[in-house]
């Protein structure tokens, strides 16, 4: 069997991790995840790097003793992670045994292969970069990451010949295309080793907390040259020779593109000195933003991942991060827009599939679908979307292939849009063409989960479990079972919503809480109970916030009665598609129209409109409803909602309608 050794950044622990840091884990857990789900044999390391002077600083501020400050984040960090449903297999802490074995083993070898030597530095050194600062790279004298002055430090350090590896390093850039990825990366790093490397110091004297340098105690080892070995250290060095042999060289490290340097330069040089195999590959991912800063605890612009998570649900901020953001790129985010995606892409249009389909086939065929007639277009449509998904996975372009998955998602909603079931279950001759079509919506579905399990692994489940897999989640592989199965009946389960659609935000924001909750407080559209069945099965978005002062009411100086914001917020507005039209018989003004908007069946309305629209103009538009508006009977025929359209006293109606119309069903505020 294949094997798969990937590892992301280890962690400062002198502060909790923040959505940025969170976005490499996530990241890097989809990649693991795809891995297992194609059959390999994976290895996820991830962990914390606890040697740092900022830890020790902030340790003293609190009166704790540095290791036990480092098990308190530890904890918290852990925590963090399984709320994410983030899946390493090894967390590894620069203050454990077997990583101070590992550090002291390798400086040993280093020293023994000549490459290091004793100095004195002077210089700057910034503190929460833990990096030695030359002048060139200050900007007006600050940090040009953390805008704070460095430390100007004289001391006798221990340095390392990294000049006398430029040459090695550039033949293995060039043996080795794809070690450093992606493109502009590599780049960036072959001009600066065609510029030429400084030796560096590796170690600080007179620290009191780090791994001592072995053969000089009164030095500890740089936190840097000390947190690169964790690599290795997990996977057995100066400890478990079996476990190295099996595991090691990793095939690749997913670090920040702040970060890159170190783990493209420094560390390979350092595990040449050590005559040791270098990793197949680096990737630098980008940053992600927030209002247009790097995410950052020191620079105040952090985003706290529990409050996303909770907000929305751990998988939707997955999802949100995996699909917005061009992987190797940088990104943003905003609440705004997590709530605008969550909506979009989780209650329209995923979570709207997966409750039609329960519905439906509850309704039509007694919950029991089964393939009548020979597969449809969506099994050619699952087909390139598979090929298009792992072809993107494999490259580690991850938005591709979750994009990819939205086709297969969004292909199957039209389907059901063109074939109407609603219609074809009311003629008992097309039989077997209904449940082809809900068997092939159901398959498709059913695809689209095992697609999605490495990107929201909780919420993929449940889909599964909704459509009839049989398989355990963690014994489904790519190839057998992202194949369309045109056999077999399924049971389909129906559900409460998987994410219940958000209301708009109140007019006023809420007070602002401090760099780590800073957002507007979405309100979900109705309560969502958990899906049962599933431990990690999706979370629901969080509960309302109170009202503002701007839901009071004030009466309106003329015109019609001034309404609050919470009795506008009782009015569903929503897109919804005409299906079908026709004249009500005996009225000039009347017409029936067969609306699809995102519901298991189309709902009838009759509307105003047959002066201003012939019957045929009406099909295929996109139009605006009150979809919670009372039933009325109007010339003996029920109407269930009203559509929106603007006209003047006596003139013609005409329809509101949109320049991009959203899917049926999507809100409309
Ligand atoms: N401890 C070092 C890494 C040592 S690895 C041998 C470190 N720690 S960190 O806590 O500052 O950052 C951890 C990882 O998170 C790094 O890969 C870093 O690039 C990444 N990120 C930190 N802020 C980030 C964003 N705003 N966006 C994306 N990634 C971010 O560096």
């Amino acid at each position: 069997m294949s094997r798969f050794f990937l590892t992301t950044a280890i962690d400062y622990v002198n502060g909790r991790p923040h959505l940025g840091t969170a976005y490499e884990k996530i990241t890097a857990d989809v990649i693991a995840r795809y891995k297992r789900l194609c059959g390999i044999d994976t290895h996820f390391l991830m962990g914390l790097d606890e040697h740092s002077l900022n830890v020790y600083r902030k340790a003293r501020e609190q009166g704790l003793d540095p290791k036990a400050y480092c098990d308190g984040m530890a904890q918290q960090f852990r925590d963090v992670w399984a709320r994410l449903d983030i899946s390493f297999d090894d967390f590894i802490r620069t203050t454990e045994p077997r990583h101070k074995v590992a550090v002291q083993k390798m400086v040993e070898r280093i020293q023994a292969n000549g490459d290091l030597y004793e100095g004195v530095y002077e210089g700057w050194y910034c503190v929460s970069c833990e990096a030695f600062k030359p002048e060139k790279d200050l900007v007006d004298g600050l940090c040009p990451i953390h805008r704070t002055k460095p430390d100007w430090i004289r001391e006798k350090n221990h340095f390392f010949r990294l000049s006398a590896y430029r040459d090695a390093l550039l033949a293995h850039f060039a043996e080795h295309p794809g070690f450093l990825r992606p493109e502009n990366r590599r780049n960036e790093i072959l001009r600066l080793l065609e510029e030429g490397l400084e030796d560096i110091s590796i170690s600080r004297a007179g620290q009191p907390w780090g791994i001592p340098v072995p053969y000089d105690p009164s030095s500890v080892v740089y936190v840097w040259f000390d947190a690169l070995i964790n690599y290795i250290t997990a996977v057995g060095y100066g400890t478990d020779v079996a476990l190295k042999a099996k595991w090691w060289p990793a095939h690749v490290h997913i670090v920040g593109k702040d970060i890159t340097r170190f783990h493209a330069v420094v560390w390979p040089a350092m595990l040449m000195a050590a005559g040791e195999a270098l990793p197949r590959q680096v990737f630098g991912h980008g940053w992600v933003h927030f209002k247009g800063e790097k995410m950052s605890k020191s620079l105040g612009t952090a985003v706290d991942p529990l409050e996303a998570a909770d907000r929305l649900g751990a998988d939707p901020l997955r999802l949100y991060l995996v699909k917005e953001v061009v992987y190797g790129g940088d990104g943003d985010f905003s609440w705004e827009r997590f709530e605008e995606r969550y909506n979009a892409d989780l209650a329209n249009n995923l979570g709207n599939l997966v409750s039609r389909i329960g519905s439906m086939a509850e309704r039509y065929v007694g919950g029991v679908v089964a393939p009548a007639a020979g597969p449809g277009p969506l099994a050619a449509v699952a087909a390139e979307t598979l090929a298009a998904y792992r072809a993107a996975m494999d490259a580690f372009a991850l938005h591709d292939g979750a994009a990819a998955v939205y086709r297969l998602i969004s292909a199957t909603n039209e389907y059901i849009a063109q074939t109407e079931p609603w219609t074809l279950a009311k003629q008992p001759d097309r039989a077997a063409t209904l449940q082809q079509v809900l068997f092939d919506v159901a398959e498709a579905v059913r695809v689209a989960g095992v697609l999605l399990l490495p990107i929201i692994p909780g919420s993929a489940r449940e889909i599964l479990r909704r459509v009839g897999e049989t398989t355990e989640p963690a014994a489904l592989r790519l190839d057998r079972d992202a194949a369309w199965r045109p056999s077999g009946a399924r049971t389909i389960r129906k559900g409460d919503p998987l994410w219940p659609r958000l209301e708009a935000a109140p007019a006023t924001p809420p007070p602002a809480r401090g760099p780590m909750t800073e957002s507007p407080s979405p309100t979900p559209a109705s309560p969502s109970p958990a899906p049962s069945g599933a431990a990690s099965a999706p979370q629901a978005p969080a509960a309302a916030p109170a009202a503002t002062s701007a839901d009071t009411a004030a009466p309106a100086a003329s015109g019609p009665a001034r309404i609050t914001f919470d009795d506008l917020m009782k009015v569903d507005l929503r897109a919804a598609k005409v299906l079908a039209a026709e004249r009500v018989p005996k009225s000039a003004k009347l017409l029936k129209l067969t609306v699809d908007a995102g519901e298991a069946a189309p709902r009838t309305i009759l509307a105003g409109l047959a002066e201003a629209y012939e019957p045929e103009a009406m099909v295929g538009r996109s139009i605006v409803i009150v979809a919670n508006l009372a039933p009325r009977k109007m010339m003996g025929m029920e109407s269930n909602g009203m559509v929106l359209a603007g006209s003047v006293e006596g003139g013609k109606p005409e329809l509101v309608s949109f320049v991009d119309p959203p899917p049926p069903g999507a809100q409309v505020r």
